[in-house]
């Protein structure tokens, strides 16, 4: 008799997007002439960069000939890609890093999930409440949770609130805690912390011997100065933490797939007995047995967004996104609500109007305006009584949007 992973029964029904999906294709079927504006899932609408469909193009062209056909890439990713990130992501914010601490993958959603394969199933686990919903349930898969409480708590795992009581800024544990996710900028909250704070749970993970799980995959669409592009500006991070990185939001890869995990050499979890071990050799292991590489023509285009002409063209498209942003907050504002985010980020949280929870403003939102955005609390329990709306929709619809919301009576 086969058994199943019993983990997968304790999860919710479906992943939070595809429940969204499912609310809101119900409501079109049942209402096919209404326009739905989609401000929900933080997918791009804008293309990919001129420049990346030139060097695909010409990727494309290579294959078509026996000379410059490529099969198997190397796991890692090429050369060429790895070198253009070290140069332009770390060495210019004056970080080393080798050649052989960068992988290269088909997403930060892979990443951050398949990341669990390398740890212990004893390791406790702390998160930012709000969080990104895939990284606790794919400690749930792998059995780090415990049960569900009523609180909506995994028991096992430790939830770091981030309300607008403290300003989103989580506070440190106060227990000692052995793989710690944080995401800056943050989704869903759309806000950041400063390097001061950052340098906070350096220290605290040096201290403990935690492994920080840094998603820094909105790291483009920061504006202010005083906030880490990358958690290596902060002294020691090397020797603490994973970072995730991603092309899917800045050059708009969320359909060609392309990201990267960078695992410094220095970095170490230790075993039973206590014994060191690189987690890069594990990574690097893990990877070249599950993953065969991104597809050579996606790197060639990922490789083109570090071109003048390139680098060029995702600021345009970010600052159209932060544009949009901007055009959601004054609205938002203007209705009264109380609103987060949108400024280093490309998602507005707020705070939902007196007498509507997360769903009931979902199905308000979708019922009487047609717009989808994310219920907070199904990032989570800090969650409740927040709404997300993503600046990563067209012009158009998000100024729609906007004015179809500000027209219900709430
Ligand atoms: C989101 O809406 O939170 C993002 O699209 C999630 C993702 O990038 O997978």
């Amino acid at each position: 008799m086969a058994l199943v992973n019993e983990n997968y029964l304790k999860l919710k029904g479906s992943y939070l997007f595809s429940e969204i999906a499912k609310r809101v294709g119900a409501f079109s079927s049942e209402n096919p002439d209404k326009k739905i504006i989609r401000l929900g899932i933080g997918d791009v609408t804008q293309p990919l960069p001129d420049a990346c469909i030139k060097a695909m193009h010409n990727a494309v062209d290579e294959m078509s000939n026996a000379k410059t056909f490529r099969g198997y890439g190397p796991e890692r990713g090429y050369d060429f890609l790895i070198d253009k990130i070290i140069e332009n992501d770390y060495l210019a914010r004056g970080i080393q890093l080798d050649f052989d601490e960068v992988f290269i993958s088909d997403g930060a959603k892979s990443d951050t999930g398949n990341i669990v394969d390398i740890f212990g199933g004893d390791n406790i686990v702390a998160v930012t409440d709000p969080v990104y919903p895939v990284y606790v349930d794919t400690n749930v898969m792998s059995g780090r949770s415990g049960t569900m409480g009523d609180d909506g708590k995994w028991s096992d795992i430790l939830y770091l609130s981030c309300t607008k009581e403290n300003n989103f800024v989580p506070k440190l544990p106060d227990k000692r805690v052995d793989m710690l996710y944080l995401c800056f900028p943050n989704n869903p909250t759309g806000t950041t912390i400063t390097k001061e704070e950052l340098k906070k749970w350096v220290d605290y993970a040096k201290e403990n011997r935690t492994v920080i799980l840094y998603d820094a995959a909105y790291e483009a669409y920061i504006t202010e100065d005083n906030v880490a592009h990358s958690i290596y500006e902060i002294e020691g991070a090397k020797e603490v933490a994973i970072e995730f990185r991603s092309f899917s939001k800045n050059a708009g890869f969320t359909g060609t797939r392309c990201a990267f995990a960078v695992v410094p050499k220095q970095l170490h979890a230790y075993t039973q007995s206590g014994e060191k071990v690189q987690l890069n050799g594990l990574w690097n292991r893990r990877q070249s047995t599950k993953f065969n590489g991104v597809p050579y023509i996606i790197q060639r285009g990922a490789e083109a967004v570090y071109s003048d002409e390139g680098k060029a063209q995702i600021k345009e498209t970010i600052n159209y996104y932060m544009e949009n942003a901007k055009i959601i907050t004054a609205g938002l504002k203007e209705m009264g609500l109380s609103v987060f985010g949108g400024v280093n980020a490309p998602y507005i949280w707020l705070k939902t109007p007196d007498g509507y929870t997360s769903w009931s403003f979902f199905d308000k939102l979708l019922k009487d305006a047609n717009v989808v955005g994310t219920p907070g609390e199904g990032f989570g329990p800090s969650g409740k009584g927040y709404f997300r709306l993503t600046a990563f929709g067209n012009r158009q619809n998000t100024i729609d949007a906007v004015s179809r919301l500000k027209s219900i009576k709430f």
